[in-house]
């Protein structure tokens, strides 16, 4: 999600207007706006995008006021509908909130409330934080700044947050914790932002807030920050701002795919919120707990998705008939629909979809439900047709991703459905409980080893330097590697226009094969968990036949370092998840071939990020 405010002498509305579009790429559901016009409150909010706000607030509500906040909204706790968008007023309609993230306690925060006599119209977590505040605020008898720390010490989630009081309509109360938020300083006038790129035509002056810091912002005064666990002053750090516009929105990197194959230790890490709770040994899904009975009951699986979703799909494979061991059959949307496919009421359908707008899934899913099947849908994209369309699901919640090259799509993908195959294998008892503990503690240390196998950037870029001018490619894997080696294939094929292929290690005897020659860089995914030995007499097939070998390693590998031309590292872990580290460079070596190629990275030719035609 986006978030904008101002305070100052201008008129409040024109700035986060403006603000809004330009951190619409965070986000787009819906949208919102809270204006104080001298004496009330003035709030307008809608499904749909900024331009869609601006219609509909210009005929609501007077836009003079010198103090606001505004909010573009990527959905993650209820559907995106005018209810549950942001600001948020509190009970007593004194306070407005919003807010960038998920509070993973709000039920039981809301449970206390509720019985404290709250009412709530959304369902929204950010309702619950902004009455939670209100009720601190009335018991202790403070001020806003310490409502606000108070109820966020007893918030577990991530937040970025703004809320303003009319009866103190002089100051916003803003605070940080895992999303970003950015204070820009002008004359007399403060601005407050997710990313910089509301503010920068108006100052270059910024402070980045660091996760638990919380600032009153005050008009005429300044910016006081502090610390929201023991409430120590912090010296605010102002930076100068050297980034210009399009820069700032792609948080620094050069294009959205690279900023999003970054993301990926924290998208997984969302992905994991409120869910994998490693010390309880729980996981905790709502669409997978009630309706654990068809799970359960399931004679098999069957998975349809398009493109990488359909990757993400094949590595589920592995992973349920490994540890749940549920029968699982993937398929093509676009073929399941039109071969007259033999689906029960016993059957459970797993879609998969980024965008959850592809229109080849959303008619296998319909067929799929005419056949009395129970569908359950992994999206990306909260609300959309294909989320609405099955009767339960799990939301990745990935954030937007803008690159049409899906990556942080794909592994919070992988991440959703590792979570649901053990809690079915729990459920089911085809996993021992050491076992099952082992694997969440290993779940836990993902991302942080995602994060490890980013560090490769710098040596991949050497490996595509040397073959960003060959005309094909071939990529190798096996077990639950074997996707990932297509998907490999598929990202490079995708922005390079280099012709790739993904095969079964194994399978590359029957065929690929006679391509090899000292032209054919050949990529291999040998991790040292998986079929190790099988791999490496693979490797040394294409050796004997002089291709050109790019080892995907484990740390520390010697014996696939001694065959290859090259080798990257990623770090080690249990079998089912390396998939989830081994795309990590091959996103990255697609990443460089097509920009040193001069390529256009976020937006390849021929292809679109949502296919909603069949
Ligand atoms: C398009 C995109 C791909 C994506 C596929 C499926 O082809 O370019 O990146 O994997 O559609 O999209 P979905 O949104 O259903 O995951």
């Amino acid at each position: 999600c986006g978030i904008v405010g101002y305070i100052g002498h201008r008129e409040a509305y024109p700035i986060i207007l403006k603000g809004l579009k330009r951190l619409e790429y965070r986000g787009y559901d819906s949208a919102g706006i809270a204006l104080y016009d001298g004496t009330d409150i003035k709030l307008s909010k809608t499904k749909g995008k900024v331009a869609d706000l601006e219609t509909k607030l210009e005929q609501e509500i007077s836009t003079s006021g010198s103090l606001g906040i505004g909010h573009t909204r990527w959905a993650t706790h209820g559907v995106p509908n005018d209810v549950n968008s942001h600001p948020h007023y509190s009970n007593s309609g004194d306070l407005v909130i919003i807010h960038n993230g998920i509070i993973e306690n709000y039920e039981s925060l809301k449970k206390e409330l509720i019985k404290r006599g709250y009412t709530f119209k959304s369902d929204t977590d950010t309702e619950v934080l902004v009455n939670l505040i209100e009720d601190v605020k009335k018991n202790e008898n403070t001020k806003l700044g310490k409502a606000v720390q108070i109820a966020l010490n007893q918030v577990v989630g991530a937040y970025a947050i703004a809320v303003f009081d009319k009866n103190k309509p002089n100051e916003i109360v803003v605070a940080r914790l895992g999303s970003p938020l950015a204070i820009g300083i002008g004359e007399d006038e403060f601005f407050i932002a997710s990313d910089a790129s509301p503010f920068i035509e108006y100052t270059k002056n910024a402070i980045y807030l660091e996760d638990e810091e919380m600032a009153v912002v005050r008009r005429h005064k300044g910016v006081k920050i502090r610390k929201i666990k023991d409430d120590s002053l912090v010296d605010p750090y102002v930076q100068a701002l050297k980034l210009n516009l399009e820069q700032i929105e792609k948080g620094g990197y050069d294009h959205f795919m690279l900023k999003e194959i970054y993301e990926q230790p924290n998208a997984i890490l969302d992905t994991f919120r409120g869910r994998l709770l490693t010390n309880e040994a729980i996981i905790k899904m709502a669409g997978v707990e009630d309706n654990m009975k068809k799970f359960l009951n399931a004679n098999r699986i069957i998975v349809v998705a398009c493109g990488t979703s359909w990757h993400a799909g094949l590595v589920s494979e592995y992973i349920f008939e490994d540890l749940a061991r549920i029968p699982v059959e993937v398929e093509y949307a676009s073929e399941f629909r039109y071969r007259n496919p033999i689906i029960t009421e016993n059957d459970v359908v797993i879609a998969i979809s980024q965008s959850g707008e592809t229109a080849d899934t959303l008619a296998a899913i319909k067929l799929a439900k005419s056949k009395g099947a129970f569908v359950f849908g992994v999206c990306n994209v909260v609300g959309s047709s294909i989320a609405r369309e099955t009767h339960a699901g799990a939301y990745t919640h990935a954030g937007p991703e803008i690159g049409v090259a899906s990556t942080k799509a794909f592994t919070t993908q992988i991440t959703v459905l590792t979570l649901i195959a053990l809690r079915l294998a729990r459920a089911k008892g085809t996993i021992s409980s050491s076992d099952y503990r082992h694997h969440l503690i290993e779940l836990e240390l993902i991302p942080a080893k995602v994060k490890k196998a980013l560090e490769s950037d710098a040596y991949v870029k050497t490996v595509a330097a040397i073959y960003k001018d060959v005309h094909n490619f071939l990529y190798l894997g096996r077990g639950y590697n074997f996707p990932v080696a297509l998907e490999g294939a598929l990202k490079l094929k995708e922005i390079s226009y280099i012709h790739a292929e993904g095969y079964p290690a194994a399978e590359m005897k029957h065929g690929p094969i006679a391509l090899i020659d000292e032209n054919m860089p050949i990529v291999v995914i040998a991790t040292k968990k998986g079929h190790y030995e099988k791999v490496v007499s693979n490797i040394q097939e294409i050796k004997s036949r002089k291709g050109k070998i790019i080892g995907i390693v484990t740390e520390g590998d010697q014996q696939v370092k001694a065959l290859a031309d090259h080798v990257i590292e990623v770090p080690e872990t249990i079998e089912s998840l390396t998939p989830l580290l081994t795309t990590i460079p091959l996103q990255l070596l697609s990443y460089h071939i097509a920009l040193m190629l001069g390529k256009n990275v976020d937006q390849p030719r021929n292809l679109a990020k949502a296919v909603t035609v069949e």
